[in-house]
């Protein structure tokens, strides 16, 4: 099965739109690619789709199994109708993630001198570099320091800390001894953290005293003291443990550390103590390796043997791996992309990657092209919402810094703007890098539609084509599947090893959120758009879409539309109601530094999006939107901008959101009446 019709001849350059091109990576870039060519690429989609067994496990000979698999590499329901809904991968093979992510590669691959991380913490002064052995060695320790502390395998065990080389180290130690791990990104408020200790049941909370991040400083341990305080009141608490670890900020600047208030009811444990007593202890070997699974953000329940199958060969493929990259992801570990593509993917790999604590900005707008200078990264993974924060300031920063390393640039988690796109190959990239638009989920574990360095032409906000093994479909309401170019629900077919495998307890809501709507498909909730060369774009969440006088409109198209203008930044646009066209659009646009609001933008603004989607998407509100709600990871919280834009106040839960001093300011400057 052939996902795509594209045509692989090189594009000249035409009378064409920018975006409506097709880019190829620069020759000479990519000689000895692991996917050459889009034929090489269709031949091997071809056999993970029509051979998975021989597909999936060629790539499972590669690892350390304890135990081979005792049934087929797959089996699965995804049909509601013919019973509940089941993903087995590998069923009956017995393994230890850790192991094959660590030990393989000191013990087997001669990997142990290699820099795992180059760790660069918020301050450009603290730094530090971390081979597979130390790391091996630290995992180690901390594992010891688990088990001491009475952790056992399936116990859940939250953790709440910086980006810091502790991180990695207690989230691999629970994999080693098959407790399962719920990191919670520490910028969560203590009521989430408090909900989500309590969701997984966790037995032991393990913290920093506390992180700055850029010039903020954050009291963690204040935090997850009151987040441990609400989990007793609610009568649920299960966490009998705290560890608390010194934050590398804090070990010699005691006036700081001073500053950080003790909880009262948290028992304390120093995990660097424990860490000292047990340096010399008894390594966990082969004998201990033991089946162990991940759990992540909401429920969404992860399993090691395809998890790991899968973050591992995305991870060499999306990002053209070599032995020599220098790899950087910018997300943090608290989420999915982090727990797949800082730590996962890259170290089953035997990669060297950059673990970076602090923020782009900070101490000054050039900090992450002062880091690829630094460490000469080959591979850079940010998100479109980082490259909008950074084009605002314009082409200088990078200017003062040789980008020269650079060879693929990644994005992921929204739909990434023609705009930022052409910035991003242009600016950063310099037209040599090929930026490989990548769409996944949390639930789909890694990659799921992506472009191959130096196989896929590229065509700017689209994420291209399917995976190996994935198979896409696109389905109308009445879930009639839609043939060629089509726009509709994005569902998938079939499993491939990195999707979830259920909800944390609770199998009903695996069913109904990803199932139920179209029995036989898993259901992404993204709207998209199939092209004329099979190519797919991501239109934006469904719930998000507008429904203007009959016409779905989609909230990526109508902000690509607004950003193309070049005074604009940043755009969200949702649905306002209207009494004769049933929903109209109501937009908010941040504008790029020294860029002035006024009518004659407005009026330039509605021509655009006139002119590139039709005179039925012309907005009827624009607002002027110094910053907009996000959620931690960058995603623009476009329920919060529909109450601002029908002047509801109540806006609930807002302990997701990253600044909400950005809502007052919104809702101070709403617009009254249509512009
Ligand atoms: C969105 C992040 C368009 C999408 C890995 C998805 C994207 C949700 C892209 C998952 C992309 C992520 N293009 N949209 N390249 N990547 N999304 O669970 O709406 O934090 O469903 O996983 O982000 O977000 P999550």
């Amino acid at each position: 099965m052939s996902p795509v019709s594209v045509s692989t001849n090189r594009v000249v350059p035409g009378p064409q739109e920018p975006e409506e091109k097709t880019y190829h990576p620069s020759d000479g870039l990519f000689t000895d690619a692991h996917v050459p060519d889009f034929d090489a690429y269709l031949a091997l989609y071809k056999k993970s789709t029509e051979e998975p067994e021989e597909f999936w496990a060629d790539v499972a000979q590669e690892f350390y199994w304890k135990k081979p698999p005792s049934g087929p590499m797959l089996q699965y329901n995804f049909d509601v109708n013919k019973g509940n809904i089941y993903i087995k991968f590998m069923e009956g093979a017995k393994t230890n993630i850790c192991y094959n992510i660590l030990d393989r590669n000191v013990h087997e691959r001669n990997l142990g001198e290699k820099v795992a991380y180059y760790w660069e913490g918020n301050s450009p002064d603290h730094h530090q570099n971390i081979t597979y052995n130390q790391l091996l060695r630290n995992v180690c320790r901390c594992a010891n320091a688990l088990k001491l502390l009475g952790v056992k395998k399936g116990d859940r065990v939250a953790i709440y800390l910086p980006m810091i080389p502790e991180l990695v180290y207690t989230m691999l130690a629970c994999a080693r001894i098959g407790a399962v791990h719920s990191i919670v990104f520490a910028g969560f408020s203590s009521e989430s953290l408090c909900e989500r200790i309590m969701d997984a049941q966790c037995n032991i909370l393990v913290t920093a005293d506390g992180v700055y991040r850029g010039d903020k400083l954050i009291n963690l341990k204040k935090i997850a003291s009151e987040a441990l305080e609400r989990c007793k009141e609610s009568m649920a608490s299960c966490v009998q443990k705290c560890v608390v670890v010194k934050h590398h900020a804090f070990r010699t600047n005691t006036d700081a550390s001073n500053k950080l208030q003790v909880g009262q009811t948290v028992k304390l444990y120093g995990l660097l103590t424990v860490y000292d007593g047990f340096l010399a202890g008894k390594n966990l070997n082969r004998a201990n390796v033991k089946f162990s699974y991940i759990q992540h953000l909401n429920g969404v329940l992860h399993t090691v043997t395809g998890y790991m199958l899968y973050t591992s060969l995305t991870f060499k493929y999306v990002f053209d791996y070599h032995h020599d990259d220098v790899y950087w992801c910018t997300a943090d570990i608290g989420w999915i992309t982090g727990h797949s593509y800082i730590t996962y993917g890259p170290l089953a790999n035997g990669a060297t990657s950059v673990l970076f604590e602090g923020v782009p900005v900070y101490p000054h707008v050039g900090r992450l092209w002062e880091i690829i200078e630094k460490y000469g990264v080959s591979k850079f993974y940010t998100a479109p919402t980082a490259i909008r924060l950074l084009m605002k300031y314009g082409r200088e920063p990078l200017q003062r810094y040789d980008l020269s390393s650079l060879c693929v640039l990644g994005t992921v988690g929204e739909p990434i703007n023609p705009e930022a796109w052409l910035w991003y190959y242009d600016v950063v990239g310099q037209q040599r890098c090929p930026v490989i638009d990548t769409f996944w989920q949390t639930e789909t574990g890694g990659h799921v539609l992506t472009p191959l360095p130096a196989a896929t032409p590229l065509k700017p906000g689209s994420a291209t084509c399917p995976f190996f093994g994935v198979q896409p479909a696109i389905l109308n309401e009445h879930g009639e599947e839609l043939e060629g170019e089509a726009e509709g629900y994005l569902v998938f077919r079939k499993p491939w090893p990195g999707i979830m495998r259920g909800v944390y307890g609770n199998q009903e809501r695996f069913e109904s959120t990803y199932f139920r709507k179209f029995p036989g498909f898993y259901v992404t909730g993204d709207g998209c758009r199939r092209d004329q060369d099979g190519y797919y774009w991501i239109t934006g969440r469904i719930d998000d879409m507008l429904n203007v006088s009959g016409h779905l409109l989609s909230t990526a198209e109508v902000e690509a539309a607004l950003t193309e203008h070049p005074s604009v930044a940043e755009a969200a646009v949702v649905s306002q109601p209207h009494a004769v066209k049933g929903e109209c659009l109501y937009c908010f646009v941040t504008l790029k530094d020294h860029k002035e609001f006024n009518r004659t933008l407005m009026e330039e603004l509605k021509r655009k999006v006139r002119e590139k989607i039709g005179p039925i998407a012309t907005p009827d509100f624009i607002q002027n939107a110094p910053g907009l709600p996000k959620t931690r990871s960058g995603k623009i919280m476009r329920r919060v901008l529909r109450q601002i834009a029908r002047n509801e106040k109540d806006l609930g839960d807002l302990s997701t959101l990253a600044d909400p001093k950005v809502v007052e300011v919104l809702f101070s400057q709403r617009c009254e009446a249509a512009a």
